[in-house]
């Protein structure tokens, strides 16, 4: 018995060594120190011995179990090793390949533009003053001083939201920014009724008119709203700002000229020009020959504006001025149709 159970412990740990997974493992288990191993049959068959055999056969049998049992153990613990150094090995990360490239969005000329405009008014003082899209007949027209029949205000410049039912005040979508400054000056007034503060905002946003479209003119468009209001405000500060805008946009060089124009809220209103930045003043195909771009609308804001919005014009003075991103975008880029704009062809957004 004794030598069987040699002969058991050594064929068992033999056959262990040739096990190379946890399948085999778990069959080797099973079969050398299953119900039906030889060594268990060894203990079910101790009773058949004689009395005294069995001491020693039974303490013999119990130390082949735990030196078969530890190597069990030993393998197992092994072989989860063995399993965890492949896996390193084999899923190791080269982090040292170049990684692929993704397509990254990026802003729309517009936005690039606005952006551009509203910092460079920030760094002059100019807080952001945002307004509704969809307005009043009031705001947009009657408040800025427009006088009753005045052509803005016909089907074919203006998109009505609701027309005919309200009257005198239809709703419709703004034309300009230029509403924005009653808004404002109503707010600010509001603060202090007796004594309102001064005003020092840009007002931006989309534009809406019933246009037919050509590669000039869109049904919808950005305009970025100047607008200061305070006391002994000049024409030498409008120029003064406009003349210091134009150089920060496009650049120390640049020129400016101011042509007499016509706005029913701005008394004087001038148009300004800036010197051809593609040519520099000679001359070319961007400038029509003439040496200026005309990039703005501007003017003192008119008494009337400004009693509208609260401010009294004995005591208040102001200018305004109203320019067009997607102009801008078109003079610097050279784009030649401005319904590249809102098409949404990536062939053309990509490029800015
Ligand atoms: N609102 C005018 C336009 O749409 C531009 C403008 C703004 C002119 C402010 C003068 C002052 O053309």
């Amino acid at each position: 018995m004794l030598e069987q159970l040699e002969h058991i412990q050594r064929e068992a740990l033999e056959a262990l060594q040739s096990v190379q997974d946890e399948e085999t493992l778990q069959a080797w288990r099973v079969a050398h120190l299953g119900r039906n191993s030889p060594l268990m049959r060894v203990f079910s068959d101790l009773g058949s011995l004689p009395k005294e055999e069995r001491p020693a056969v039974g303490r013999r049998a119990n130390e082949v179990k735990q030196a078969l049992e530890a190597a069990l153990e030993e393998k197992s613990q092994a072989l989860k090793q063995a399993a965890i150094e492949r896996s390193l090995r084999e899923e190791r990360l080269d982090v040292t390949l170049p990684g692929r490239p993704f397509r990254r969005g990026r802003l729309h000329p517009s936005t690039q533009t606005l952006r551009r405009i509203l910092s460079i008014l920030a760094d002059m003082g100019f807080q952001v003053f945002t307004s509704r899209e969809v307005e009043t007949d009031e705001y947009n027209f009657q408040l800025l001083n427009f006088p009753p029949h005045h052509p803005a205000r016909e089907m074919q410049d203006s998109l009505y939201v609701e027309a005919g039912e309200r009257g005198e005040n239809p709703v419709l979508l703004r034309t300009h920014t230029s509403p924005g400054q009653i808004h404002a000056m109503r707010y600010f007034a509001a603060m202090n009724p007796e004594n309102p503060p001064p005003i020092r905002i840009a007002l931006p946003g989309m534009c809406f008119r019933h246009e037919q479209i050509t590669a000039r003119s869109e049904i919808q468009f950005n305009q970025v709203e100047g607008l200061a209001v305070g006391k002994n405000i000049t024409f030498s500060d409008l120029k003064g700002t406009l003349a210091d805008f134009a150089r920060r946009m496009f650049g120390s060089q640049a020129r400016v000229r101011f042509r007499a124009s016509y706005f029913p809220f701005t008394e004087p209103s001038a148009e300004v020009d800036v010197e051809c930045f593609v040519c520099g003043g000679k001359g070319c195909s961007v400038c029509k020959r003439t040496g200026w771009l005309e990039i703005l609308g501007c003017g003192m804001v008119h008494p009337v504006v400004l009693q509208n919005g609260g401010y009294d014009p004995r005591r208040y003075t102001g200018f305004a001025f109203g320019m067009g991103p997607e102009r801008q975008a078109m003079l610097r880029h050279r784009i030649e149709d401005i319904r590249y704009f809102w098409s949404n062809d990536v062939r053309f957004l990509e490029q800015f």
